[in-house]
């Protein structure tokens, strides 16, 4: 095993951490998740876990990663273990937070290869034409049965998937540098650009009848304030969309340089993501189905699954543009490149797992990554549910049980001056120490009320399940978390033999 990576340049950690965090749950997920939970309503949560848990929660990551970098990890494993003298129980602990990236990623990448196939479908006029009729279900029709039949899974998506798994598979292979970095460099602003275009696109379909939607997005109201659903939703979206509370900003952390500013590095990351979500994604999905169809219309949409409805009304109205192919086209093209730069950093915390913990060389700890991936892309393509099974579990609740975990371990354990002295080395931004006292009683506290009040509330409900599809999914995620778990634990050996070893060595030195 050579030296671990870092990152070329500063600009460059910048983008690939803002793709990290934007991804299909800014464009997609949320606002599936604003049309179910009534717009406004959903909203007031949001924006409250943002600033509790979200922004605190992505400056400890970048703080706690760039500490972890020095020490040689980057996995949660290996970042657990440094608190813990790489006890076993806080090993497997940390094995919870390389599996939630990973299963996300095995259900994620299905969702990737789809804007992939259908941006290629578009732009080959594929597409199912527009069909004119003041009845919103009549005019989405075609294309709810194209996407069901296309995602069934039909030749054409499993074709698709292979191809999108082969593409993570050659960057990743490329490493930090020669492949993430580069990719975010051309893909971020990309994502940018075409976002701003069809926000105007969206926005200004039928006469600005677009903007109604984005009304419905930002009439903050407090209807819904007591529902813990709802809370636990909008907490799960911030956590999901700045890729929190799965190691994958603390990974990408790992490999910055030992000076790199990383306070400023992780407001830039929420700054660009909350951007992109509140502005771009805010003003695309929803205002076109506005648009086209009534306000009605889309929470009964959004039903049909959490990232779906992006892929029907989104064509329903791109369609009916001229050179609609072509824009609808573009709008795929961009789901694909934000998914991209995401997928990457959900699989590099298994990666950093192999190579910092097994001390396995790059293009084997890529392949098994890649392989196990593979086969939870697999169950995702064929098991009925199992994306939105796993989407709960992994995209919401897990995170939200292992972002406590977080500010347990790093603001308490590590303590709040150790980490206070930490977050000051080499930052421009002069942050009060209150901010840490936020973190350290604030967000755990706003995270625990919430878990409390949902687990009275629909835990039962959740927990009895009897769809075979939906026990696979849960059996499935049992049995990687064992997996994982045994790694930590096989893995701890070479870690003390290291140990020992660099102890010598500095014994040995004059
Ligand atoms: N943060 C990534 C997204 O929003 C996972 O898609």
């Amino acid at each position: 095993m050579g030296k671990r990576e870092r990152w070329r340049s500063r600009i460059g950690v910048i983008l690939a951490a803002a793709g990290n965090a934007v991804g299909l749950g800014n464009i997609l997920r949320f606002p599936s998740k604003a049309a179910l939970y009534g717009g406004g309503a959903f909203m007031v949560p949001y924006f409250i876990a943002f600033l509790l848990m979200g922004l605190p929660l992505m400056i400890v990551e970048w703080v706690i990663g760039r500490y972890a970098g020095r020490h040689g990890h980057g996995s949660m494993t290996g970042i657990l273990g440094l608190f813990f003298n790489h006890s076993n129980w806080s090993r497997i602990l940390g094995s919870v937070g390389v599996a939630i990236p990973v299963l996300i990623c095995m259900y994620y990448i299905y969702i990737e290869s789809w804007t992939l196939g259908f941006a290629f479908l578009s732009l080959f006029n594929q597409i199912p034409a527009p069909v004119v009729s003041s009845d919103p279900h009549e005019a989405v029709r075609p294309y709810v049965s194209f996407f069901k039949d296309y995602t069934y899974p039909s030749i054409l998506a499993y074709f698709f998937l292979l191809i999108t798994i082969a593409i993570n598979w050659v960057v990743l292979q490329r490493g930090v540098v020669r492949g993430i970095e580069l990719i975010a460099k051309v893909g971020m602003p990309s994502i940018l650009l075409f976002g701003i275009f069809l926000a105007i696109v969206a926005l200004s379909t039928r006469d600005w009848a677009g903007v109604e939607g984005l009304k419905f997005i930002y009439n903050l109201n407090f209807s819904r304030i007591t529902d813990p659903t709802v809370w636990i939703e909008a907490s799960g979206q911030i956590f999901f969309t700045l890729s929190l509370g799965m190691g994958a900003i603390a990974v990408y952390a790992s490999y910055v340089r030992p000076r790199e500013d990383v306070v400023k590095a992780g407001f830039w990351t929420a700054g660009i993501n909350e951007f992109i979500e509140l502005v771009i994604g805010a003003s695309i999905a929803i205002p076109a189905a506005f648009a086209m169809f009534s306000a009605v219309a889309i929470p009964e949409l959004a039903k049909e699954g959490t990232f779906r409805l992006g892929f029907m009304t989104m064509p329903a109205v791109l369609m009916n543009l001229p050179f609609g192919g072509l824009v609808s086209f573009i709008w795929f093209f961009l789901l694909f490149l934000a998914a991209l730069t995401s997928s990457l950093a959900l699989i590099q915390p298994l990666i950093a797992l192999f190579e910092d913990e097994m001390k396995w060389e790059h293009s084997k700890a890529v392949a098994v990554a890649m392989i196990l991936v593979t086969i939870g892309a697999h169950f995702s393509a064929f098991v009925p549910h199992f994306i939105d099974e796993l989407d709960f579990w992994a995209g919401c609740v897990m995170l939200l049980f292992f972002g406590l975990i977080e500010i347990i371990v790093f603001i308490w354990i590590f303590g709040i001056d150790n980490f206070y002295n930490e977050l000051k080395q080499n930052c421009t931004i002069k942050l009060p120490k209150a901010f840490v006292y936020v973190i350290a009683f604030v967000s755990p506290l706003f995270l625990l009320f919430i878990i409390y009040f949902w687990v009275i509330k629909d835990f039962g409900k959740i927990i009895m399940v009897t769809e075979s599809t939906k026990i696979i999914a849960r059996v499935f995620i049992v049995l990687f978390l064992i997996f994982l778990s045994i790694i930590a634990v096989k893995s701890r050996k070479i870690i003390l033999r290291d140990l020992r070893y660099t102890r010598i060595i500095k014994n040995k030195e004059p």
